[in-house]
């Protein structure tokens, strides 16, 4: 074989290293695969006297990451370096100016400026491929793009992060409060030692703006996000969901609506008895609604250096292969909804100081705002402490139920900041 595809890796970390040990260490039968020699030309990163445990001789060490993308002898530039600007930015413009294709992993960098870089590569000829950026080690790119092509999506929805999955798990299983169970993640690795990106909501709405753009919109539009993570979740919430016959799981869900597109990461109840409720610790899982196909789910590791650098190598063997792909998706509508179309059914938990006429006053503004109550549940007495008291509401208007929670917030006997979760009924 004489045919060579030349690689630049830029970004030596968790997923770049193990990225570049996958094509050195399944070189054969990669190249079986794709036809093509896959040969690491040039690599960088900060620290080049880092030991990444993989055996970069005949390798070029480029001290600056630019470089990668004027370097004649590289014809794909692979990004591992991270962060929605700076550097990664910039390399992947430069990269597709000059000629090159591109691999990313950088889900924050393309749910901000995937609309621009899409088209840079549209004008260039190249192609910007992603499949890591999106729940990791799962071929879900892929799958909506190409094994569903032939489907109007209705919905992609699921579990997108897998810090916050294992935080949830571990407070179901263990009784751990959150504060414990994210330590318990950070020990073991699943959460930086910042994981307010994780635990915020903030990555998984990420990857859910490139779903959104995949199957509905053509671009991703991170602003028109609704994100919510986890800090209001306590052991309590996690006590009445199990009570209720429900599971908390951090969901991420994009919808075609008669409205327009709605698209939410937020905790929320699920029954115990759905798909979803069974995917623990650090899994993902995606489920995607086809008009022809019905539904699919998708399981598997959404991190990690080599889940996500089997989804990198995936790409870079398309790119060997030859195969291409419209960057600009088929676009079902551009249109949001506005807030004051979302509806559904919802779980709140208020800590209230127990004197005559709290429930009242609470199911009054309640009342006053159209908010049907289903259930209340409240079984503690004390004077003297906060207790708990929830409700769960039929079918409702968001906007009510948050309207409801202004007026609740400024009730003498409500206590601290009331937990609003969504139930979402799913199979
Ligand atoms: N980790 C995962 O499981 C996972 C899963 C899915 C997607 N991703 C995405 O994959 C990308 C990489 O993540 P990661 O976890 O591998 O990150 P990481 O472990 O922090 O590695 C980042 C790499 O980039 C290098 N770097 C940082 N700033 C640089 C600069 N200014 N110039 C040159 N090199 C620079 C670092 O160099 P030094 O090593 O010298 O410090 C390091 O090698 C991110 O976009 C992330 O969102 C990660």
């Amino acid at each position: 074989m004489n045919s060579f595809l030349r690689i630049g890796i830029a970004g030596l970390g968790t997923v770049g290293s193990a990225t570049a040990k996958i094509i050195q260490e399944q070189a054969d039968m990669l190249s079986h695969r794709c036809g093509k020699q896959i040969e690491i030309t040039a690599v960088t990163a900060r620290d080049k006297s880092k030991n990444r445990k993989i055996d970069l001789s005949g390798v070029k060490w480029l001290d600056r990451p630019m470089d990668l993308a004027t370097d004649p002898n590289i014809d794909v530039v692979v990004e591992m370096i991270g962060g929605e600007d700076g550097v990664a930015l910039e390399l992947v413009r430069a990269s597709l100016e000059n000629g090159k294709h591109v691999v990313t992993a950088n889900k924050a960098m393309l749910a901000h400026h995937g609309a621009e870089l899409f088209a840079l590569a549209s004008e260039n000829d190249k192609i910007l491929a992603f499949e890591a950026a999106v729940a990791g080690g799962i071929p879900i790119i892929k799958a909506v793009r190409e094994g569903l092509s032939a489907n109007h999506f209705s919905a992609i929805y699921g579990i997108l992060n897998g810090t916050c999955n294992y935080i949830l798990t571990e407070m179901w299983q263990n009784g751990l409060d959150f504060e414990t169970a994210l330590q318990q993640a950070q020990d073991a690795g699943y959460a930086e030692a910042d994981p307010s990106f994780d635990i915020d909501g903030v990555d998984a709405s990420h990857k859910l703006a490139l779903l959104t753009a995949l199957a509905f919109t053509g671009d991703p539009d991170f602003d028109k996000l609704e994100t919510e993570g986890l800090r209001s979740i306590t052991a309590l919430d996690i006590d009445y969901a199990t009570e209720l016959g429900y599971r908390i799981k951090l969901l991420g869900i994009t919808q075609n609506t008669e409205h327009g597109v709605i698209q939410t990461v937020s905790p929320c109840m699920i029954p115990e008895t759905a798909s979803l409720a069974s995917v623990e610790g650090s899994l993902n899982a995606v489920f995607v609604d086809g008009d022809q196909v019905g539904t699919t789910m998708y399981v598997g590791a959404g991190a990690g250096g080599s889940e996500t650098g089997s989804a990198v190598v995936a790409d870079i063997i398309d790119i060997a292969r030859g195969h291409r792909w419209q960057h600009k998706p088929y676009v079902e509508t551009t249109t949001y909804a506005p807030k004051e179309a979302r509806t559904g059914k919802f779980y709140l938990r208020l800590m209230v100081n127990d004197v005559s006429g709290v429930m009242a006053d609470v199911t009054a503004i309640l009342r006053d705002h159209n908010v049907s109550l289903k259930s209340i549940l409240q079984y503690g007495h004390s004077v003297e402490e906060s207790v708990p008291l929830v409700l769960t509401t039929h079918e409702t208007k968001e906007c009510g139920i948050r309207d409801a929670i202004i007026s609740l917030r400024k009730l003498d006997s409500v206590l601290t900041e009331p937990c609003l979760l969504r139930i979402e009924l799913l199979d």
